[in-house]
């Protein structure tokens, strides 16, 4: 019996935190910069093949199996398939939510960090390099970085213990729209450039050779990052939408919305990094080095910086939220613990992992997990482990143990509406595409192809 929680109050509501989920450092900061060192165009294309045949049915999975029984993965597949061994990865999805977060808000005390120094003027005036040298002083501070995380991470906390609607879909109901309106302004003044149009060359004209197993490899664990796939964020929140939702069609408005706002990134940062002489491949500081040069150059460049910054936040504090809310929910549902008490705990947890990964770069530098800091070796094993290996896991539970009726009436709300081309298009993806394609990516990584 699934026991009857309180959910979204509103359909809009429940995509407007999923695309806030979606929407997020992983479209802003991570596409962009991985684009840029992957070749551009043929970047692009890749990934949105991936969008279609893996993000888009995974996402469907994840829908499926949160909706139909309104809890967390650990208890949806104990009703869902009595003794299934496939609730331990519940517990996956947890660590990796916890992981992925602790690096995640350490860039969101960054953006914190600019979003005031860009209030206070602090970011005009300098040439190329001396951003260069600002950011990586910041990154450098160890009592800054850490300070920032942890305001950052109070923010969090404190709109989570607001609850599901008072909290997580009232704001994702005010954040989404604006960061809409701003990204489209942003565009339209990244077109304006001299010059703009070689960014657009850049970000559309397919050339495969930048490209390589590397890049295509790249793609696929952007897409399960920027959708949000594979650490049991979308079976969390689809656990409080309500029966009428129409799944499919939720899925096609997030995962469309997603892939729009990583492409409007891109129109933002890359004719703006020609214009200027900039090189598109450096990196993960992309926005940080290079957006602070391009702002002090455009009337108004105060202003301008300070909205970037602040749209970053509203991106990627609507994603921390639905991170946090994995084992949170996870909590409240297996232990039944108080919302209070399940916060309070996965602030702890979380805490510590951003602390150390804050400290990355000072501190604990020479803390190095297999050839890289703790903040590089999360950022890797986040997306391209946890999340993969979760997704791995939702396609084979939903493509092959799961009830079809199960899946039917979940694509359908029990028949209301046709499934008749989405039903085997997902099931494809998920039996076949989605396997073969994630194993091909572990074997890659182990050095196998
Ligand atoms: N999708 C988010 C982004 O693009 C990150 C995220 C991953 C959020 C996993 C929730 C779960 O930034």
């Amino acid at each position: 019996m699934s026991e009857k929680r309180i959910g979204f109050a509103t359909r809009l509501g429940a995509i407007a935190a999923s695309v806030g989920s979606a929407v997020g450092l992983g479209n802003i900061w991570r596409f962009p910069y991985q684009a840029g060192q992957n070749g551009g165009g043929a970047y692009i294309l890749v990934y949105l093949l991936c969008v279609l045949l893996l993000g888009l049915p995974i996402m469907m999975s994840e829908f499926i199996i949160g909706r139909s029984t309104h809890k967390n993965m650990r208890g949806a597949v104990e009703q869902l398939t009595p003794k299934s061994p496939f609730k331990v990865f519940a517990y996956v999805g947890v660590l990796g939510a916890l992981l992925i977060c602790g690096y995640y808000s350490v860039v969101c005390g960054w953006v914190l960090e600019y979003v005031v120094d860009s209030g206070e003027g602090l970011l005009l005036g300098h040439t190329p390099e001396q951003y260069s040298e600002i950011f990586n002083s910041l990154v450098g501070a160890p009592q800054r970085c850490v300070l920032w995380t942890l305001i950052f991470l109070a923010l969090n906390f404190v709109i989570l213990n607001k609850g599901i609607n008072k909290g997580i879909e009232r704001m994702a109901n005010v954040m989404m729209p604006l960061l809409f309106v701003l990204l489209i302004v942003f565009c339209v003044n990244s077109l304006m450039l001299p010059n703009s149009s070689k960014g657009l060359d850049f970000l559309f004209s397919i050339d495969f050779n930048g490209l390589g197993w590397k890049g295509v490899v790249d793609a696929m664990g952007q897409a399960f990052m920027s959708l949000s796939l594979g650490v049991t964020c979308l079976i969390t929140y689809s656990s409080y939408f309500s029966d009428d939702n129409h799944l499919m069609k939720d899925a096609v408005t997030i995962s469309s919305l997603d892939t729009l706002v990583a492409i409007l990134a891109g129109i933002v940062i890359f004719p703006a990094v020609f214009s200027f002489g900039m090189e598109p491949n450096a990196g993960p500081k992309l926005i940080f080095e290079i957006l602070p040069t391009i702002f002090q150059q455009m009337p108004g460049g105060v202003v301008w910086a300070v909205l970037f910054f602040v749209l970053l936040f509203f991106a990627s504090i609507t994603s921390t939220i639905s991170l946090s809310e994995i084992p949170i929910t996870f909590l409240i549902d297996e232990y039944k613990l108080s919302r209070g008490k399940a916060i309070a705990i996965t602030a702890v947890l979380m805490t510590v992992v951003a602390v150390l990964s804050a400290l990355s770069f000072s501190t604990l530098s020479d803390v190095i997990i297999a050839g890289r800091n703790i903040f590089d070796f999360l950022d890797f094993v986040g997306p391209n482990f946890f999340m993969l290996l979760g997704g791995l896991v939702t396609a084979v539970y939903v493509g092959w143990f799961l009830d079809k009726k199960v899946v039917h009436d979940q694509l359908t709300n029990g028949g209301k509406h046709s499934a008749r081309f989405t039903h085997p298009y997902i099931i494809f993806c998920l039996r076949f595409i989605a396997p073969v394609a994630i194993i091909m990516i572990f074997l890659y990584y182990v050095g196998i192809i």
